[in-house]
């Protein structure tokens, strides 16, 4: 049969079991592995995926418009990156600083630096501008092997500002590869003009701006960051139980900095994940367990606030859904690297490399509701794939702070090719 890409003789490939659901317990750290593993691409979609000589008896070379040599590569799908918050402007070194010096990320914010910082700096620059640093961010992504990404706003905290974040995002995914799941973060902090009259501002939320963004369709899901000294459980609740009104999905800034409840509070909403934790109460983590909410863990927020990290452990033995992300931003998280962020869980939250691998591919794509399309090499799904070099799925956690991915594919083309070189260590 015809097909659009064939990608041959992988040195391994690597992906979840069929299906469509997270990887729950045990079953994470049982990933399908294949040797010398070969994917036909067809239509933007996979046609067919096992051993070459199985895939090359139905899809034969002569008959493919494209073929990739994938000898000595591991083939992989593109990761999810399912926690970012994309559209920032500017950077806050100083405070990287004052951390050094001992001071601690709520008192930095508490006197106006932090994510206010950062909305001053959003606030300064155009739309157009915003959409060209998300560009750029999203060609590095892709760099790096991320094919989809959830990207947040919550650096306007006003309804224009918070959709100008949003529409900066849709212009830069009109010209990249990369897919953005577009996030409405407003109850992200309580701005400048509203400490005053915090409620007020929760009003705006649930009264304008969540039904606006709902409405010009700018956002898939809304967030909340439900933590001390940002969103109470009350408020969050309510500025949830509008988004949903709104028909957007549901996701928590949970339980980060201290234990206020929000894991339940997620748990309650069924919301579709509850992410960092770093936390949460055993008890909020079992009722998220019961109602299926994934947790979305973000190492590299506990790696540059020197915190200790989230306990992955416990969470994958609860049955738990876990999921990894970056959580890349300008506050706790410059690092947009998939690859480091399993280095981190694997090194630090003693998650296993195949663990941490369907943890940011199968389980990140439940992450952002995508399970029936994205984050497996499977027939029938997206074919966003990506190559790595080392061929042996543990290499790339295991060589940290390297570039590894090869060659990328998005809805079945080539998006990113480094050219020849397969080398690693
Ligand atoms: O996910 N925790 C809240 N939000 C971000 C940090 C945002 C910032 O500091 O700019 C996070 O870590
Ligand atoms: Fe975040």
């Amino acid at each position: 049969m015809k097909c659009d890409l064939l990608v041959v003789s992988a040195a391994q490939l690597i992906t979840a079991p069929e299906g469509e659901g997270p990887l729950l317990g045990a079953d994470l750290d049982r990933p399908l592995l294949i040797e010398d593993g070969a994917v036909a691409c067809a239509a933007g979609g996979i046609a067919a995926v096992g051993r070459t000589s199985e895939v090359l008896a139905r899809y034969p070379e002569s008959e493919a418009a494209r073929v990739i040599d994938a000898r000595g590569l591991l083939l992989a799908p593109g990761f999810v990156d399912c926690h970012t918050h994309l559209p920032f402007a500017g950077t806050r070194e100083m405070e990287f600083d004052a951390r050094a010096r001992g001071e601690s990320y709520a008192s930095i914010a508490e006197r106006g630096g932090g994510i206010r910082a950062s909305v001053r700096h959003l606030r300064a620059a155009s739309e157009e501008s915003l959409a060209a640093l998300v560009l750029k961010r999203l060609e590095r992504l892709l760099a790096q092997g991320t094919t989809t990404v959830e990207a947040k706003s919550g650096y306007g905290l006003s309804l224009e500002e918070e959709r100008k974040q949003l529409r900066a995002l849709k212009r830069a995914a009109e010209s990249s590869p990369v897919e953005i799941v577009p996030t409405f973060l407003g109850a992200h902090e309580v701005p400048d003009e509203y400490r005053a009259r915090r409620e007020g501002y929760v009003d705006l939320l649930v009264g304008t701006m969540i039904p606006a963004i709902a409405k010009e369709r700018l956002a898939r899901y809304c967030d909340v960051f439900c933590d001390r000294g940002v969103f109470t459980v009350e408020e969050s609740r309510r500025i949830l139980t509008q988004a949903r009104a709104s028909g957007l999905g549901l996701k928590l800034h949970a339980d980060e900095l201290a234990d206020v409840g929000a894991a339940a509070l997620a748990a309650e909403l069924h919301a579709a994940s509850a992410d960092h934790l770093l936390c949460a109460s055993p008890r909020g983590l079992r009722a998220m367990a019961h109602a299926g909410v994934v947790a979305v863990l973000l190492p590299g927020t506990a790696f540059t606030l020197g915190l200790p990290y989230a306990n992955a452990r416990i969470m994958v033995e609860m049955g738990l859904p876990v999921a990894l992300a970056t959580d890349f931003n300008p506050g706790t998280t410059l690092c947009s690297s998939m690859s480091m962020a399993m280095t981190l869980a694997v090194t630090q939250m003693k998650l296993t490399p195949a663990e941490a691998w369907m943890a940011s591919t199968a389980n990140a794509a439940c992450a952002v509701g995508e399970g029936g399309r994205l984050g497996r090499i499977q027939a029938g799904h997206q074919a966003d794939l990506a190559l790595f070099a080392g061929g042996d799925y543990r290499h790339v956690p295991y060589h940290y702070a390297e570039e590894h991915a090869r060659i990328v594919v998005k809805r079945g083309a080539v998006a990113m090719d480094r050219g020849g070189d397969s080398g690693c260590a």
